[in-house]
């Protein structure tokens, strides 16, 4: 596949105890350097719970977990909510 120049920007969106959410022009590698074929989608979201059968993307088990991101376990255990 040809790379294309784009300027499209890059948004990841950090989801409340979920995916990231990645939207726009990426190439996403394994740790071997393999590119993951993206070219059918405007979107991804990226397994950040860890549990994910189909990493690196997010397959749902996060919400079956219970899953709370770290910044929010921190929050709730200094201020008790
Ligand atoms: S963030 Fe959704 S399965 Fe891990």
């Amino acid at each position: 596949m040809a790379e294309q120049e784009t300027h499209e920007a890059v948004t990841i969106k950090i989801n409340d105890n979920g995916p990231f959410l990645v939207r726009g022009p990426v190439r996403l590698l394994d740790a071997d350097g393999n590119q993951h074929d993206l070219s059918s989608r405007k979107s991804v979201a990226l397994c950040r719970c860890g549990a994910s059968t189909t990493k690196p993307f997010c397959d749902g088990t996060h919400s079956k977990l219970g899953f709370q991101a770290a910044e929010r376990a921190v929050r709730e255990a200094e201020f008790g909510q």
